[in-house]
Order: C-alpha cells, then structure tokens, then sequence
C-alpha cells in the first residue's frame, strides 16, 4: 500500500464514480453483466465498508481528519456552500482575529494540463500548539472538483478524501508530522496537486487552517481562512 500513497486520491474519486453511475445502468444491461454486476457490487460494498470506517472515525475524531467538505467554498452552479470547521470548533468564530493566517503556496499561476505541482499550506498563530488544515480545488464555471491531490509518497502528514464531484488534502490521520504537536508559531504540510485538462479553465482554491489549542477537542482552537474567498487561482496555460 505505502507504495500507491501517491495515488490515494484518484483512486477514491475514481471508485466514488463508479458508485454514483451504478443506478443509471439498465436492469437489461445488470442481467446481461451478471458476473460484473457481482464484481461491481463487491466493489460497491468494499468502498461502502472503507467510507463507512471512516466516517465513524471522522465523525468521534476529527484530529484524524476532519469530515470532507468543510472549506467553506462558495454556492455556485447548482452547489451549496461548504460550511467550515468553524462549525465544530466554535469557541471563537471563524478567521476570529489578526493573530492568525493562512497561506497556500506553490500554486501556478498559469497551469499545464496534467501537472504535477508541489503545494504548501502553511498556518501560522502566535500560540496554537497543534495544527490542522482542509483544501480543495475548484472548477470555477462548474464548481466541480479541479484537477487531483496526492500526498507525497510514502508521507502520513497528509491525506485525500472525497465529497461528491470534489477531493481534497487535509492533515493525516495520525502519527508523525499530522497535526504538528508541540510546533509552536506555524505549522505546513507538503503535497502535490495535479492539473486538469485545459478545458477545465480557471482553478480556485479554498481552504481553511486550525490554530488549535492540543486539548484533544474542539474547544479552544482558531480556525483561519477566507471563507468563501479564493487562496488561490491558477488558469490554463496558452
Ligand atoms: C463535525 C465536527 C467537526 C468538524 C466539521 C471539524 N472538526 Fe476538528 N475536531 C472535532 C472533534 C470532535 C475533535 C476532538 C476529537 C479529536 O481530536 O479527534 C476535533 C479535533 C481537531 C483537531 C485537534 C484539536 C486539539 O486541540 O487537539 C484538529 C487539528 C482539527 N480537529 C482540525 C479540523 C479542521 C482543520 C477542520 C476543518 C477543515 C475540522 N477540524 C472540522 C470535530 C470537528
């Protein structure tokens, strides 16, 4: 598996596709495709068994990642806005004073199809203690997901998950270099985004970042970030 870690994204949108298509397929077509029904379906209940796992952990504890789609991006083309970690972590409200940022760096400003670009996401506060952070990017004329995430090979620091038509890159479940515990002034995280298709056009970014406290929940800790405001945009090269 260590191996694949650079593919985990692609992998997860490609297996959530597969599911969200599987009502349109025929009855004629299912009995015609028996056997691959069956593989389908074993497929289907394998990415039931890997989303419901997570979402158990997810749900009791989010330092091993937060739920996907909490960046706040905006309404537009038929989807809501996201709603921000803010939502849990809300002793303060969100982006709650001056002491705090975040940054993304490394993003292009004119993107090549299919690239693979290294990105840093970067919180800084004065006090926190330990850190978190949820990307994504975004098509911005159909607000779809834009392009791929992955993390480094063979780097636990971060991770991929995915929301419908989007993926994003958050801190990692656990262990070495996650949740940065005990990094005092700022915190980043390294990992590839990959381009999409030129046609996709311009790409936005949303993001937000936890300045946390390191009490081991959601009280205490800021949550940073342009809600609804772009960290970053990129468009096709050419
Ligand atoms: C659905 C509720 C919920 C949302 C949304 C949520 N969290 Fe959390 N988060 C929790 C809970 C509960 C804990 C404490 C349990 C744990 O550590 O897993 C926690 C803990 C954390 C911690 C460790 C805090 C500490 O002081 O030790 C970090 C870091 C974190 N979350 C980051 C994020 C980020 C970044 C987002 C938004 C992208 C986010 N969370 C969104 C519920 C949430």
């Amino acid at each position: 598996m260590q191996g694949d870690v650079t593919d985990a994204c692609a992998q997860v949108e490609f297996l959530a596709i597969r599911h969200a298509n599987e009502p349109l397929w025929s009855n004629r077509y299912r009995r015609q495709h028996r056997v691959g029904s069956l593989r389908r379906m074993r497929s289907v209940l394998a990415l039931a068994f890997v989303v419901g796992s997570f979402g158990i952990v997810r749900v009791h504890a989010s330092s091993s990642g937060p739920p996907a789609g909490f960046t706040g991006a905006p309404v537009g083309a038929g989807h809501d806005a996201e709603s921000t970690c803010a939502q849990c972590h809300n002793t303060y409200p969100l982006d709650p004073d001056d002491n705090g940022k975040v940054e993304l760096l490394g993003v292009p400003e004119r993107y090549v199809a299919g690239q693979r670009y290294r990105l840093t996401f970067r919180v800084s506060h004065a006090e926190a203690t330990r850190w978190g952070f949820q990307l994504t990017a975004i098509v911005k004329s159909t607000n779809t997901g834009a392009g791929d995430f992955a993390p480094k090979a063979g780097d636990t620091s971060t991770q991929c998950v995915a929301a419908g038509e989007r993926t994003y890159i958050e801190h990692g479940p656990a262990g070495r270099g996650a949740t940065g515990i005990g990094h005092l002034k700022s915190y980043e995280w390294e990992f590839d985004w990959i381009a999409p298709p030129a046609e996709a056009g311009e790409v936005v970014f949303y993001g937000l970042g936890n300045a946390a406290n390191g009490d081991g929940s959601e009280a205490g800790d800021r949550i940073y970030g342009p809600a609804g405001k772009a960290l970053a945009r990129s468009v096709p090269q050419g």
